[in-house]
């Protein structure tokens, strides 16, 4: 799957979700421990690794899930925790 990493934070550009063919990327929602959530998140279990939304980002927030660079490494599970909690 993708990850959606920091540079995604207050930037929020969603030029992701209009390239997402399966509708997979959604914004945080004020919900319990997200009530902050200032950016969006792919659901790894519906992500299709299409790639499309990789070159779709103006802030290059978004990676393979193999190549996510070494500090932004938590947001794999936090794109993943959101979905599990939501
Ligand atoms: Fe964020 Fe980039 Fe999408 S800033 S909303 S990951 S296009």
């Amino acid at each position: 799957a993708f990850v959606i990493a920091e540079p995604c934070i207050d930037t929020k550009d969603t030029s992701c979700v209009e390239v997402c063919p399966v509708d997979c990327i959604h914004p945080g929602k004020s919900e319990g421990q997200y009530d902050e959530v200032q950016q969006l998140y792919i659901d790894p279990d519906e992500c299709i690794d299409c790639g499309a939304c990789e070159p779709a980002c103006p802030v290059e927030a978004i990676f393979p899930e193999d190549e996510v660079p070494e500090q932004w490494k938590s947001y794999i599970e936090k794109n993943a925790d959101w979905y599990k909690l939501s």
